[in-house]
């Protein structure tokens, strides 16, 4: 067999090593490959019972792909740039093994349709993976929510604080957020899901394929039904990259809270040793590295999202070189997501609450201000009128340097005629045990998103 070249028969003159180094992608879509291997023995399968090659050419090549696939796997592959992509590495080396019929494999594709089904059961893969992440740390948010329940803090509102509530809250509105980035992925996984293989070039084929077997042999729930847009679209990686970005802002957050917390003014957290890190000057220093890559890696998320966007905008149908550029930003992307989750996890399963700072501070800065307004409106008083004179209550407490809760009922008294002695019972756990509206801080409802956020674990293991 001749030496496969990306089919140069055309071309009166080889690449300069530059024009090869520029165009290749070996060293990267060799990730690749085992899709690749995976796609091209149905495609065999497929051409031998259609009758378009011939059966003992089709399992020649089956039998040798399946043994690329061992000398990937034991590293024996050999992977060689100047055959360009991992399309090329793969059929080459198959010519090496079994002859002339690996020139078979390639009847009725091209690697247009062959990228992008490559591309599209590496997509699905790494839904499945970020999905199991995600899953595993809404588990350890919802362990910490669990030994947490009586846990109070300081809610906040600007950065300051605003209402007590329960550390578990706090903790599980990050579990709806978690839920809602999973159910994104399941979404955009019913459009990543689509075969592409048979559409050829760009034009479809003039044999008599049978695309449903390769899409079933492959595990796809449809085949495209468009060839121009099989080979030219990326939209399903757009739209991966976005909801990943989404992700990522997510685990951003908890990584800024982490930060937050756990520096000596907030004192909320102490983090596991393991998720810290020395400083090679001030001996005393444990930093929230883990933390900081985390929120730091985001932006190259959003970047690569950017990109792909950017990529693909004004590609003219169908297909184009410019849709090799998609997947070093989507393999990094996903990178970027499966370690951040792992170690997300990790980290949080290891911190340590400190209880007494949080109810320590969860006392302060005049945060039951808004319960006092709430038991001026349960006597009648309209709310607009109530907040004006807890407002000037928390003024007159602060000008005498004192906390609400060291008032006299007398001094209430003083701004309004309405406060009753109950007044003086307000304490954070009645403020936090009032709020029982769906959702709220109350412990009972809580204990509800506790019992919901179990529910979704069970459905996203079940699948
Ligand atoms: N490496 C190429 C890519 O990633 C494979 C398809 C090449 N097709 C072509 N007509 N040159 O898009």
């Amino acid at each position: 067999m001749p030496e496969l070249k990306a089919s140069r028969a055309r071309q009166s003159k080889p690449m300069t090593r530059a024009v090869q180094d520029y165009t290749a992608s070996i060293s990267y879509d060799k990730r690749l490959a085992e899709y690749d291997i995976e796609g091209s023995i149905a495609h065999a399968e497929m051409l031998g019972r259609q009758r378009i090659i011939l059966a003992t050419a089709a399992n020649k090549i089956v039998a040798g792909l399946k043994q690329i696939l061992k000398e990937m796997e034991s590293g024996k592959f050999k992977f060689r740039s100047e055959l360009e992509d991992i399309h090329l590495n793969i059929e080459s080396r198959l010519g090496e093994i079994i002859g002339n019929d690996a020139g078979m494999l390639h009847t009725a594709r091209s690697r247009n349709d062959q990228v992008a089904l490559d591309v599209r059961m590496y997509c699905k893969d790494a839904v499945a993976e970020i999905s199991a992440g995600i899953t595993e740390l809404h588990k350890v948010f919802v362990g910490q929510a669990e030994a947490n329940i009586t846990t109070y803090m300081p809610g906040f509102t600007h950065t300051q604080h605003a209402q007590p509530v329960l550390l578990a809250h706090h903790l599980l509105a990050y579990c709806q957020m978690l839920e809602r980035d999973h159910q994104r992925l399941q979404q955009c996984l019913e459009r990543i899901d689509v075969m592409p293989l048979g559409s050829g070039a760009l034009a479809g084929l003039p044999y008599k394929l049978d695309r449903e077997y390769v899409a079933n042999r492959l595990g796809f729930s449809r085949v495209s039904q468009n060839s121009m847009d099989a080979v030219s679209d990326r939209d399903f990686i757009v739209e991966l990259q976005a909801v990943c970005a989404i992700l990522m802002m997510h685990l951003s957050r908890i990584s800024e809270e982490l930060v937050l917390w756990s520096s000596d003014e907030f004192g909320f957290v102490s983090l596991d040793d393991s998720y810290t890190t020395g400083s090679s000057i001030m001996p005393q220093k444990r930093n929230p590295d883990v933390a900081e890559l985390a929120r730091g890696r985001t932006g190259r998320v959003y970047g690569n999202l950017m990109a792909i966007l950017t990529t693909l905008k004004g590609l003219p149908l169908s297909y184009n070189r410019d849709l090799q550029e998609d997947k070093e930003a989507l393999f990094e992307t996903v990178d970027i997501l499966t370690s951040t989750l792992e170690v997300m996890a990790g980290m949080l399963e290891s911190t340590t609450f400190n209880k007494k700072r949080m109810l320590e501070m969860s006392g302060r800065g005049y945060i039951l201000a808004t319960d006092v307004a709430d038991h001026l409106t349960a006597k009648g008083m309209p709310f607009r009128q109530a907040h004006e004179i807890a407002g000037r209550l928390v003024a007159y407490a602060t000008g005498k340097r004192k906390e609400l809760s060291e008032l006299t009922l007398a001094e209430y008294r003083q701004l309004s005629k309405s406060f009753e002695s109950d007044v003086l019972k307000i304490s954070i756990k009645s403020s936090i045990e009032s709020r029982q509206t769906v959702g709220g801080t109350a412990p009972n409802q809580v204990m509800s998103q506790i019992k919901a956020a179990k529910q979704f674990q069970m459905r996203a293991s079940a699948k």
